[in-house]
Order: structure tokens, then sequence, then C-alpha cells
């Protein structure tokens, strides 16, 4: 379909992106399949799983891991680290400007910009140590065990470091990372060996396959996408019937600690109707303002039965993102909260 990762980005940037329409796949459906009495019972008993991940809190390791990709020293690597500790986005930030990039607005060079920079890689790791994304991640994965059968297959897209494959995939399903930072894709690589993550790393978006996936999951992606809608629509082809899309996609954050956020899809916080729906995705559950909120495909376009609880927090969701499609100042303090490092002794220590 999109071929390899730099051929695949190229094409989603373009505005005239073939892949604007669903594949939609109704054969092959896996007899797992949960009707919605099912789900709404199952989510009831919903219990938060807050275990972290080992390799996050593994100074030595991450700091050995991300000298080896990156080839800088073990000094390097922790000042920078220690840097974003302070202030997340602050490594990503100095490099766009350092190249003079414009924030907010998209342009071949913020692509090569993916490419090129290692700053995601610092950021990346201090995001994943925040206490608000653990909850995304573990709030994905209870979701996930509890509404799909064991050794669910998911598709991972955009996980740049693997850190949620693999929490995923020792939860015992069956995962398929996809990303197009080759940084990214080598640092994962031996995250998934060493930590004896059973992850399956695709290398091609062609190797995303119509209709095969119970879930997919793409956290923090959409927003730094131009027409995002074309992403949604591939991946919602890549879903099974009734199989869900977990995401997170703060659309309405702009902020210095956010550059390469697109300011052009502010217009998709707290929307469904426009970005979703016309790919058959349905909302069905979420964790506070979204984050993150679960969609299901059903293309017959018959709409899932909820209870009045997830209505209310799905609409509660919608009614505070809305705004943020015209202003995401009185958001940053709360976003400021939200992404406060957590505290890291252990890398005075490394
Ligand atoms: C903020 S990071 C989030 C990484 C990961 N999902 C996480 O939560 O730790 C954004 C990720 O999106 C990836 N990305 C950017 N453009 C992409 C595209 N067109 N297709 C797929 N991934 C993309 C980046 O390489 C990066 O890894």
């Amino acid at each position: 379909m999109f071929g390899s990762a730099n051929d695949y980005r190229q094409r989603c940037s373009g505005r005239d992106s073939p892949y604007t329409k669903m594949d939609i796949i109704t054969e092959g459906i896996s007899p797992h399949i949960k009707n919605e009495r099912t789900f709404v019972n199952k989510h009831r008993s919903k219990k938060t799983n807050t275990h972290e991940l080992a390799p996050l809190q593994d100074a030595s390791y991450l700091v050995r891991r991300i000298g080896e990709v990156t080839k800088l020293t073990r000094e390097q690597v922790v000042d920078r680290l220690r840097a974003e500790s302070r202030q997340l986005g602050l490594n990503v930030r100095k490099a766009f400007e350092s190249r003079g990039l414009t924030r907010y607005q998209w342009s071949e060079e913020m692509s090569e910009f993916y490419d090129d920079t290692d700053a995601f890689l610092f950021e990346t790791v201090i995001w994943n140590r925040t206490v608000t994304k653990q909850a995304i991640r573990s709030w994905v994965e209870t979701f996930l065990t509890q509404t799909l059968p064991k050794k669910a297959k998911i598709l991972t897209f955009g996980d740049g470091l693997g850190f949620d494959s693999l929490y995923l995939a020792l939860a015992g399903h069956q995962v398929d990372y996809f990303e197009v930072s080759q940084r990214g894709i080598q640092f994962a690589k031996g995250l998934f060996k060493d930590y004896q993550g059973n992850v399956n790393v695709l290398t091609s978006s062609d190797q995303v396959l119509p209709g095969q996936y119970d879930a997919v999951v793409c956290l923090d992606v959409l927003e730094h996408i131009p027409e995002p809608s074309n992403i949604v629509a591939f991946l919602a082809g890549a879903l099974r019937e009734e199989g869900y899309f977990l995401v997170h996609a703060p659309f309405w954050f702009l902020s210095p600690a956010v550059v390469t956020h697109l300011r052009e899809n502010r217009r998709f916080s707290g929307d469904v109707r426009r970005l979703y729906r016309p790919h058959g995705l349905h909302a069905v559950d979420s964790a506070l303002f979204w984050n993150p909120i679960a969609l299901q495909k059903r293309t017959d376009g018959s709409p899932p039965k909820l209870s009045i609880g997830h209505r209310a927090q799905l609409f509660f969701g919608a009614s505070v993102l809305w705004w943020g499609r015209f202003w995401s100042t009185p958001y940053v303090p709360f976003a400021s909260l939200m992404t406060k490092p957590s505290d890291w002794p252990d890398l005075d220590t490394v």
C-alpha cells in the first residue's frame, strides 16, 4: 500500500493521497466478537492496572540504548535526558528551532526533521515515564484485555520507541509494531529483544493488511500528521469488523512544548463525526477527557448500545475538548500538569 516508511510518509502527507477510502472487509470475522451487552457488562467491572514497565524504570539501560542508537556519549545522553526531565519537549524544540522551522505548520522540512533528528528519543522516554502516559497505556491494556479474546491481534501505529507494544505483548497479545522513525525502530527492536517482548516489527505499511486486526492502537500520532483522516481511513481498513481503534490525539494542544503538533488539526478536537465516523468508527468508551478514546468499527452504521455512564463520559470529553478547536491557551496550564515529567533520581547515579 504505502511501501517503505519514507514512501509512505510522503504519500500520507500529500493532500491528494489516494488512501482516503476505507477497505471494508467483512469476511473472516473472528468468532470471538462480543455483542454490545457483553461489552458494557465487562466494562462495568473494569479495574485499573497500574503496574509500570520495567525498562522505563531502568535509567542505565535507557541511557545505554539511546547512546547506541544516537552514537552520543553517556554524559551527553544523561545531560539531554536531564534537560528533558526538567522541561518536556525541550530537545525537540531546540532541534526544531535550530533548523528555522515554523511551529505548528507542516512542511517537507518537517518530514525530514522526523527522519533526521534524535530529539524524539529523549522526549519519548520522558513522556512514557509520566503519570499521564502510564495511565493511558494501562487504560488501553485493561480495555483490550477485558474486551477482546486472549492473544488479540493488535497493531501499534507510530509507537516510537516501542514501549506500548512491549506492554501489550507482555500482557499476552500478538502485537505488530509500525513506526516511521528509523532511530525509533532501532531502539524498539533492541527493547523487544532485551525484555523478551514477542513483537513483530513491520518494515513496510504494505504489511498492514486489511481486516486483520482486533485492535489498532495509535497514541499521540494523529495530531502530528497533515490530513489525519487519510491515516484513520487506512487504519480503520486494517481493523476487522467490530474491532477497536484506541486513540489519543490532543489536537487542541499547541504550545512550545509540542512544536510539531499541527495547527490545521485543531479543528478535530473533540470530534468523532468528521474524523472517525466516515470510516465506520463509533465511540464506545473513553478515559477522562478522551485520554484515550475507544472506537468500534461498525460498517453497517448501527450505533453501539452504550450505558448512560459511557455516554456521559464521552459527551463530557467532547464538550470540554470542543473549545480547543478555537483556543489552546486555557488548556495549556492543564496540559503542563498532565505532561509534568516524573522525578527520576536514578538518572543522577547512572
Ligand atoms: C509523540 S510521538 C508518540 C510515540 C508513541 N506513540 C508514544 O506514545 O510514545 C509521535 C510518533 O509519531 C510518529 N509519526 C510521525 N509521523 C508519522 C506518520 N506519518 N505515520 C506514522 N507515524 C508517524 C513519529 O515517528 C513518532 O514516533
